[in-house]
Formats: C-alpha cells, sequence, structure tokens
C-alpha cells in the first residue's frame, strides 16, 4: 500500500501535499516525493525515507505552485531508495507519474520499451508505466489524457495513479483499478488521496473513483470521468460524514479490526502475479536462484519470533507433508545462543513482519556465519532481515500498524504455502493435480475469510460471554495446533488474560487438571484426519464441565451437538485451514480486549518491532 496525494487550484499546493503525505504515512513510509509545477518549472524533489525527511530534503528549494502530485512509499517492486521513490518521470522527463498498486505485467511490458529504445532509471513498475503512456502518445499523437486510456487497457494489475505534465499545467490525470482514491472538490479547486483523511479539513464533498475509471481534472472546469473503454460517467458527488480519526482506520475503531478485515485483500495481494489455477502456474520469483537448493536440502531451519514463529510451525506440517524435506522450527532468541549444528546445504528461512527483530536477525547472521542459504518471508521491503538473507519472498500485506499481527501472519501463511507448493511441484513430490487442486483451493481462500468475517457479531456475543475469564485455554491438532497457539498469543498480549494453546491430545499429560466449569476451551474441530481425536478430547474436556468454543467446518453436527458454543467456518483443504481458522480467534481477542477497555492497537509493555534482545 502506498498514500498518493495530488492538488490542482488556486491556492499553493505544497501545504495540502505535504500534510496529506503525513496523514496517509500509516500506508507506506519508506520513501517520499513531490513534484510541482511553477512557472512553467517542473520541480521534483523525491528521498528515501519518511515525509518529514522528504520536506527539509525540500528545505528552502522551490515548493510554489498551485498544481502538484505526492506519494509516499510502501515498496512492492525496488528496494526503498532515492531512485526507486516516486513521481517517477516519463522519458522525456515532462511527465510525471505516483501510483499505488502492483503493474503485474510490468516485465513484457519494459522489456517492450527497452527495445524501443526506452532506458530506465528504476527498478519500479511505476516507472515502466509513465514511459508506456508518453510511448503512446507519442506513436499514436494523441492527446495524454488519451495516451492514459489507451495504456490502461494493456495492464494487468492495480492501480491508482496521477499524472502531472510540464505541457498541461492546467490539467491532472488521475484513474484506479483495485487501488483506493478519492477526489475531493473544493471551490474551483480539486483534491486527490488515497483516502478521505488529507482531503477532509478542506471539502467534504468527494467522488470515489470507481474500478477502471480515469479523472480529467482542468483548473476552473467541472469534473470529467471516463472508463478506460472511454465510456463517460456522472460523478457522484457525496458528502462525507466520517471524522478524521475515524478515517485514518478506513472507518474502524481500530487499526487491528481493520487489519483483520483486509485479510481477503492482503492474502490476495500476497497471490497476486504469482499465482495462477487457470494457468496452473506458480513463480515465486524471489527464490529462483536458489530454488535447486531448496530442492536438494537435507533439512530446513524456520527460525523466528512470536507470531511469526507460530507461521513457522505451519510451514513445518506445510513443507514436510508437501516436499518431505525434514523441517525444524526455532525460536530465533533460543537457537541464536545455543550453539546449534548448522551445516553449509541447509536453508534457513527467517520469517518477520517488521523484517527488524532483533533475535532473528542475529540468528540470521549465526546462520550465515556457518555457510547456511538464508531465506527470507518479510513484509517490510528493503529491511534489515530481507536485507541480510540470500533471497526471499515479500508478504505484500501492507504496513501493520496494530502491534498484535493478523494479517501479516496470513500472509506469511499463504507465502509459505506457495514456497511449499512450488518446491514439492519441482521435487516431485506432488502430483500435477493435486498441485493444481491447491492452486485452486489457495485462489479460494480470500472468499472464504470473506465469509468467517461475516460472522463477526456471533463472535462478538461469545467473547461478551467470556470476557471477563482469567484464563483460557486452546487446542488444536496437526497443523491447528500452531494456530492455537497464535489464538493463545492473541488473547493474552491484547486482553491480558493468561492463555495457553496446547496440542490437543496433550491435556491427558497434564493441562486437564486446570479444567473447571470456569475455564473456557477454544477447540480447533474442523474436518480432517483427526476430527475424531479431537472430539475425544472435547468430550475430556466435557466430562469435567469445562466449556468449548468450537471452531468446525461448516455444517458441522457432530461438535455442535457438544460444544456450548461454535463458529462455523467454510470447508478447505486440510492444508489450508490455519488461513480461515485463526480468523475468527482474532476477532474473538480483538473484541474480548475491546469490552475489557484495553488499548488494542498498542498494548501495554508491548512494541511492534522488538528491535532489541
Ligand atoms: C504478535 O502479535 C506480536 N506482535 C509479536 O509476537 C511479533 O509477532 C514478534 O515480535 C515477531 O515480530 P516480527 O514478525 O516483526 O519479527
Amino acid at each position: 500500500m502506498c498514500g498518493i496525494v495530488a492538488y490542482i487550484g488556486n491556492k499553493q499546493a505544497y501545504p495540502f501535499l505535504i500534510k496529506g503525505l503525513q496523514r496517509l504515512e500509516y500506508r507506506g513510509y519508506d520513501s517520499a516525493g513531490i513534484a510541482l509545477i511553477d512557472n512553467g518549472e517542473l520541480n521534483v524533489y523525491k528521498c528515501k525515507g519518511k515525509v518529514a525527511d522528504l520536506h527539509n530534503f525540500v528545505g528552502n528549494n522551490n515548493k510554489g505552485g498551485t498544481i502538484g502530485i505526492g506519494h509516499t512509499r510502501w515498496a512492492t517492486h525496488g528496494v526503498p531508495n532515492d531512485v526507486n521513490a516516486h513521481p517517477h518521470y516519463s522519458a522525456s522527463k515532462n511527465i510525471v507519474m505516483i501510483h499505488n498498486g502492483i503493474i503485474e505485467n510490468y516485465g513484457p511490458l519494459k522489456e517492450e520499451l527497452k527495445k524501443r529504445g526506452h532506458v530506465f532509471l528504476s527498478d519500479t513498475d511505476t516507472e515502466v508505466l509513465i514511459h508506456l503512456i508518453e510511448d503512446i502518445q507519442q506513436k499514436e499523437k494523441v492527446r495524454l489524457g488519451e495516451a492514459v486510456r489507451i495504456a490502461l487497457n494493456q495492464v494487468v494489475g492495480a492501480y491508482a495513479i496521477v499524472i502531472l505534465s510540464k505541457e498541461n499545467p492546467n490539467e491532472l490525470f488521475a484513474a484506479k483499478k483495485g487501488s483506493p482514491m478519492v477526489i475531493g472538490i473544493g471551490d474551483n479547486e480539486f483534491y486527490i488521496a488515497s483516502d478521505a483523511t488529507p482531503i477532509i479539513e478542506y471539502t467534504k464533498n468527494v467522488v470515489y473513483l470507481e474500478d477502471e475509471e480515469i479523472a480529467y481534472i482542468e483548473r476552473g472546469k467541472d469534473l470529467k470521468i471516463k472508463t478506460i473503454k472511454n465510456k463517460s460517467k456522472t460523478p457522484y458527488v457525496q458528502e462525507l460524514e466520517m471524522q478524521l480519526e475515524a478515517l485514518e482506520k478506513g472507518g474502524y475503531e481500530h487499526f487491528m479490526l481493520k487489519e483483520i478485515y483486509e485479510q481477503p485483500r492482503s492474502i490476495k495481494d500476497c497471490m497476486r502475479g504469482r499465482l495462477s489455477s487457470e494457468k496452473g502456474s506458480l513463480n515465486l520469483g524471489g527464490i529462483a536462484d536458489y530454488e535447486q537448493k531448496i530442492v536438494n536440502a537435507k533439512r530446513i531451519i524456520f527460525i523466528a519470533c512470536g507470531t511469526s514463529w507460530h507461521a513457522a510451525l505451519v510451514a513445518e506440517y506445510l513443507f514436510e507433508e508437501l516436499t518431505r524435506i525434514p523441517v525444524e522450527v526455532e525460536y530465533a532468541s533460543e537457537f541464536r545462543y545455543r550453539n546449534p549444528i548448522i551445516y553449509e546445504n541447509d536453508i534457513v528461512v527467517a520469517i518477520s513482519q517488521s523484517g527488524e527483530t532483533a533475535d532473528t536477525l542475529a540468528a540470521i547472521e549465526l546462520a550465515k556465519s556457518k555457510g547456511a542459504t538464508i531465506i527470507g518471508i518479510c513484509n517490510v521491503i528493503g529491511s534489515s532481515i530481507a536485507r541480510a538473507t540470500h533471497a526471499g519472498a515479500y508478504t505484500h500485506a501492507g504496513p501493520e500498524i496494530g502491534v498484535a499481527s493478523t494479517k501479516a501472519f496470513t500472509a506469511q501463511v499463504t507465502v509459505i504455502t506457495l514456497m511449499a507448493l512450488q518446491i514439492a511441484y519441482r521435487k516431485g513430490t506432488i502430483s500435477a493435480t493435486r498441485f493444481h487442486e491447491l492452486l485452486v483451493e489457495l485462489e479460494a481462500i480470500p472468499e472464504k475469510v470473506e465469509r468467517v468475517l461475516k460472522t463477526n457479531e456471533k463472535i462478538k456475543h461469545i467473547a461478551d460471554i467470556y470476557k471477563n475469564v482469567s484464563n483460557a485455554l486452546y487446542l488444536g491438532r496437526g497443523n491447528s495446533f500452531p494456530v492455537a497457539l497464535e489464538g493463545a498469543l492473541k488473547l493474552k498480549e491484547i486482553s491480558y488474560i493468561h492463555a495457553e494453546g496446547y496440542p490437543a491430545a496433550e491435556m491427558k499429560h497434564g493441562p486437564i487438571a486446570l479444567i473447571d466449569e470456569e475455564m473456557p476451551v477454544f477447540v480447533i474441530a474442523t474436518k480432517g484426519n483427526s476430527y475424531e481425536k479431537v472430539v475425544s478430547n472435547i468430550q475430556e474436556v466435557k466430562a469435567r464441565k469445562g466449556k468449548i468454543i468450537a471452531i468446525v467446518t461448516e455444517g458441522d453436527v457432530q461438535v455442535k451437538a457438544m460444544a456450548d458454543y461454535t463458529i462455523e467456518i467454510p470447508e478447505t483443504d486440510e492444508i489450508l485451514v490455519p488461513l480461515i481458522s485463526v480468523v475468527p480467534l482474532q476477532l474473538l481477542s480483538y473484541h474480548i480486549a475491546v469490552m475489557r477497555g484495553c488499548n488494542v492497537d498498542q498494548p501495554r509493555n508491548l512494541a511492534k518491532s522488538v528491535t532489541v534482545e
């Protein structure tokens, strides 16, 4: 996710642009840039770092002009640096563009443009698109607005773009598909942004651009909208009701809830450009150079902390099931100090949302010093851990602001699943049929998560019943055991209730002594190989008056008859269940924490990224 802003009107543009970017920093903050036209001059300022760094970088340079665009980046293609920061220039350097989204077919487009003599300065997909637009304008001899429309018909992927041309100082072109864009209508002025937060203090009259629409915004004229198929659309002007604070959270009460609800999109973004069940193709480009090494590996060691360590546990089930490569999972903090045995042909996979966790970084350096190959699964492009690895795959979940990790976990598990599938297919430890079957099932996950989110009210009702307990147990078998651990971590870290996750079969080895009528036991009892065994575990708890809240597969009858409460989730392949079963547990912990008056986004004693030992 990136943040985009633009302005055209009768005031100075810079104040709106720089303040608007600050409002949008929650969407991305690894680099930023601004372009302004003043007295015929196109002035572009961009640099790595936050918006404040950009403001200092602009300094006393000319920031005049009543038309401009601005961008705060969350890198997807190309590490965060000055060159990859937006705005990006066209070949002639007379046109600049800002972009939020992913152009999936930028590779072939770039190759084609290179053949036509185009030279690219950055590694971004954005630069390819603005070069394509100008190339069309010159080749087809059409106006810039028409060149934008023609180019967007060639693009596959998501975009929210704004284009500024030195030759057209009285006009902006904006377009969107799959990424958000709002246009504020002022008095003879227009404000554009990724959401309404930068706009609301100037005007409450907004137009939400729809997918595949282009806005032609000309000084002193009414807003004009066309589709990329050249069909005119009447702008639908709405009046904003939300206040600024609510807007930053997308209308949700907390960032954590917003991020839980973002999961259908973030899981989809994780797969975007990597998986196509239609073509039966799967490609994690970031591990291509090391794929054979992983295929030949005698052992894979996953290292991580916290929620990422739970994702690593899911990886153990996935990789051993699909690739038959032995897997070990290590707490990074333990691994780095216990003088572990590491072989040169070991593959070490480091999982980290922030990419800055000190223990994980130290564990990587230790493994690297012993000759192991390090693969990274990070969410922050260009983060310390990402840069310390030999190869890897980003999770593309967008910034995760809530301290309690939610969408990062499901994005990590998605990337792990893609990686295991790719390796298994290359190794031949999975049939083509099974491979394709799982691709189809994976593509259906976002819609199934969407369906689980619709059970929120029921989950809130259950939260209300158990909000005052002092302890809780979470049980699961197989790849649901890591989900039980994750559910327990969510509850304890935001509601401060003591919670433990256990393999369901472990109950009889001690924890069952804890069961009484006060103890809620959350059980993942979805359809699968160990379903009957989980049913027996539930019976053991019920026999001791324990309370059972079970996550079951839609249509379940047997557990429903036994449990105090059940939450139904859509059926999916057993190895993909963690992607769905974790969502009710995220919502449950969220609602309990809110009902207990806890600070959900910044729980006590916790930091979003543990960059110290
Ligand atoms: C999880 O909700 C916590 N925020 C914490 O356990 C976190 O997962 C852990 O600190 C690891 O962080 P990382 O993924 O950024 O390395």
